[in-house]
Parts: C-alpha cells; sequence; structure tokens
C-alpha cells in the first residue's frame, strides 16, 4: 500500500475531542431554541460533523454541500464550483457552515456567498481547522477548533488525493 509520505501526528483524538465539545458547547450557547441548518462541506467534514452533532444535545438538521475538487496535488485550483447541491431550503434559516479547513479561503468565501444569496435568517462558519498563514481571501471563522501550522494536514476526514482520511488524529504530511 502506498503510504508516503508518512503522516504525523499533530493533534490526538483525545485532543480533537475536548475540542469538539468546546465546540459544540459555544453553538449550544447560541442557537438556543432554534432549529439551524448545519451544512458540511464534502468530503473533509464528515467526520467532524457526525462527532459534533452528537455532542449538540439539540435538534438540528444536517445537510451537506460538494464544491469542486481540491485536486490531486496540495494546492487548490482557487476555480470554485458547486457539483453536489443542497435540497434543504436556506431561507429564512439559521445556516451554520461546518468546514474541515480554511485554507486560502476561496471555497469557503465562495459558499458563503453563495448561501447569502438565498437569504438565510443567519449564516455563521464553524471550521475545525485553521491555516492563516495562507490566507488569500479574508474569512471570518465563528466556530474555530484548531490553527495549524503552514503544512498540509490529513486525518479526521481530511484527506490528501483520497489517502490517509481514516487516521483518528489530525496529522501532517510533508510533500518530498
Ligand atoms: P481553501 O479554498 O484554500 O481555503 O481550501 C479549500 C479546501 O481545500 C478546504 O476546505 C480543504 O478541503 C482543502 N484543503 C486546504 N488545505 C488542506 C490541507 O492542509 N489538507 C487537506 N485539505 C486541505
Ligand atoms: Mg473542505
Amino acid at each position: 500500500m502506498d503510504c508516503q509520505p508518512k503522516p504525523q501526528i499533530l493533534f490526538t483524538e483525545d485532543e480533537i475531542e475536548a475540542t469538539v465539545r468546546r465546540l459544540a458547547a459555544e453553538i449550544r450557547r447560541d442557537y438556543q431554541g432554534k432549529h439551524p441548518l448545519l451544512i458540511g462541506v464534502l468530503k473533509g467534514s464528515f467526520v467532524f460533523m457526525a462527532d459534533l452533532i452528537r455532542i449538540l444535545d439539540f435538534p438540528v438538521e444536517v445537510e451537506f454541500i460538494k464544491l469542486s475538487s481540491y485536486g490531486k496535488g496540495m494546492e487548490s485550483s482557487g476555480k470554485i464550483k458547486v457539483v453536489q447541491g443542497l435540497r434543504a431550503k436556506v431561507k429564512g434559516r439559521d445556516v451554520l457552515i461546518v468546514e474541515d479547513i480554511v485554507d486560502t479561503g476561496k471555497a469557503v468565501s465562495f459558499l458563503l456567498d453563495y448561501l447569502r444569496k438565498k437569504k438565510p435568517a443567519s449564516l455563521r462558519l464553524c471550521s475545525l481547522t485553521d491555516k492563516p498563514s495562507r490566507r488569500q481571501v479574508p474569512v471570518a471563522i465563528d466556530y474555530l477548533g484548531f490553527t495549524v501550522p503552514n503544512k498540509f494536514i490529513v486525518g479526521y476526514g481530511i484527506d490528501w488525493d483520497e489517502k490517509f482520511r481514516y487516521l483518528p488524529d489530525i496529522c501532517t504530511v510533508e510533500s518530498e
């Protein structure tokens, strides 16, 4: 099996669990009495979403959206489009985007604009990780898990060319 390069642990399973609990507590506090629509960005957010909604002990609705692929390399193409859309109506809903990582900021700022046009009652962003050193488009993250260094990260649902999603920890990989 091709498992090169070798991932190095950045955040352990336990650290991730504590962080997801903290994020859930912040979200619970802010959405009391509401029925938010959580929109996960495929595929990288699916593990995070699964853990998050099981800690949020109030009713939420879950949707996923898929944006144009990141490609095979470690660089975003920068051209973003929706390749798998939403079934739920966004108009009038309290929408919370659930992301795996904000890197250049291009994908999520595209998504924020796309959703804003659909007139949600409110629109916020929750991201498990943030790589601010690479930002090209300013993005305000309302609920942030970890700030990560300028390295490619994998694990806990996050891939490099479809590899390493299964890792329970968040790891870094370096290209040779
Ligand atoms: P952005 O448009 O550059 O902010 O990033 C768009 C998407 O690229 C993120 O939501 C991730 O799915 C993916 N991505 C960015 N950086 C990484 C990384 O370090 N590891 C894995 N995926 C990444
Ligand atoms: Mg993503």
